[in-house]
């Protein structure tokens, strides 16, 4: 039986193989499969490999930990553990700075909104009965994250379990799709939040507000520029919390450390997640004391909970983008990508958007009508060129370059014009 074979067999039809091929190491931004083919990664597995593929700084750190001790359980304190929390309160914007650990994204999410209820019913005396979410995002797929993504393609057949009572969607700054000029767009979508809170809703029943400072499998929108000020604003003045979802676009991923610093945004709870584990299974919270105040101990917890193996990658992982300034090579090697497409005045380009190298690339037919036949091509034939790329959006006509942002300005140079010459060819 082969690889593949083996595949088809004994994986559950769920997972989404989009060619499958069998990939074996990687280094960099390179990757290998079973027969020796080698791929250059523009996706990172997700937005994941921020620090390039086996780092040797964080390789040795796992080897090193797991010589030491592998697992033990948040009922006791762990070196990595600790020593991640004083450094992720370090690099943190604002006033965030007590750490919970979690596993996957999704679960950073669920802690999130938990931490949120418990703090506006205990310390606000809030019924804390809704949060609001946006159009186009996503926060995860289990049974509260799928509630608040909104693509209902993830919750088809699932009925309430994808259908939590208190979740409320806004319309989200996705000006390219609004109907008027971005000013408008921002305007609208603030008025909208604000006039939810306080007519709708009630500040007394709103607990929190989520929200991706770039909105990543939405399909990279980023929002106009002070709009999530402007957001913060509205929550301070209806006293309701600020939840940023950083799962995607933490740890220099859009040229800051944090996407939500292009604002210079307070938030009362950042969730991370995909690069804060380096390649290994790691995500989080990170609040403020004042907000922490509503836990009491034993409130919240997982079995994998701060694992040292996990923390000494992702405390390593840190030392690397901090060491090698992997957000500014970001910025400069993002204004790149993104310049050179939309020199090429392709009219199936609707819009390029992106920060740093968090790069959204929308296409369109007639009409700014989604175009996600193209889209498909494109990928496919990035594929045959040795390209791994990503492609998402609601109408799945975006295409993500999202790659280690270890990428030299070569590299994405030569990427970009195979891009623009796929695009061409699936026109
Ligand atoms: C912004 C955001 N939040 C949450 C999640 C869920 O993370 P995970 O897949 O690790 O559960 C994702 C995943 O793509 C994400 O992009």
């Amino acid at each position: 039986m082969s690889l593949e074979e083996i595949g088809k067999e004994y994986l559950q039809k769920a997972y989404p193989i989009v060619y499958p091929i069998v990939l074996e190491r990687a280094r960099g931004i390179e990757i290998w499969d079973s027969k020796g083919n080698r791929y250059l990664d523009f996706f990172s597995g997700f937005g994941v490999i921020n620090y390039g593929h086996s780092h040797p700084k964080i390789v040795q750190a796992v080897k090193d930990q797991m010589e030491k001790i592998a697992h033990i359980g948040m009922i006791y304190y762990n070196v990595p553990a600790l020593q991640l929390a004083k450094k992720l309160a370090e690099i943190s914007p604002g006033d965030l700075k007590k750490v919970y650990y979690a596993n996957s994204g999704t679960e950073a999410v669920e802690g999130s909104i938990k931490l949120a209820k418990k703090y506006s019913v205990k310390e606000q005396g809030k019924t804390g009965a809704y949060v609001i979410a946006f159009d186009y995002a996503f926060h995860g797929r289990g049974a509260l994250t799928l509630t608040l993504t909104h693509e209902r393609k993830y919750k088809r057949l699932l009925g309430h379990f994808a259908n939590y009572p208190g979740v409320v969607h806004l319309p989200s700054p996705y000006c390219f799709r609004f109907p008027g000029d971005e000013e408008t767009c921002k305007q609208y979508t603030l008025e909208k939040v604000d006039e939810y809170i306080r007519y709708h809703l009630g500040p007394e029943n709103v607990a929190a507000i989520i929200m991706e400072p770039v909105m990543g499998e939405g399909g990279i929108i980023v929002p106009p520029d002070g709009w999530l000020k402007e957001l913060e604003k509205i929550a301070r003045e209806n006293d309701v919390l600020l939840i940023v979802d950083e799962v995607q676009s933490g740890f220099g991923r859009t040229g800051k450390i944090f996407g939500h610093e292009w604002d210079n945004v307070n938030a009362d709870i950042m969730t991370m997640g995909k690069a804060l584990g380096a390649g290994l299974p790691l995500a989080g919270t990170i609040t403020t004391e004042k907000i922490d105040s509503a836990w009491e101990p034993g409130d919240h917890n997982v079995t994998f909970s701060g694992n040292p193996v996990a923390c000494a990658a992702g405390l390593a992982g840190i030392e690397v983008l901090l060491e090698e300034k992997l957000h500014e090579n970001a910025l400069k090697v993002g204004e790149l990508i993104m310049g050179k497409l939309r020199d090429s005045s392709l009219s199936i380009i609707g819009e390029v958007r992106g920060r740093g190298l968090f790069i959204g690339v929308e296409l369109v037919k007639e009409g700014k009508k989604p175009n996600p036949e193209a889209t498909k091509k494109v990928k496919d034939l990035m594929f045959k060129k040795g390209y791994i790329i990503g492609t998402g959006g609601m109408f799945g006509n975006v295409v993500r370059i999202e790659p280690p942002l270890s990428v030299s300005a070569e590299q994405a140079d030569k990427m970009t014009d195979d891009l623009i010459e796929s695009i061409k060819e699936a026109s």
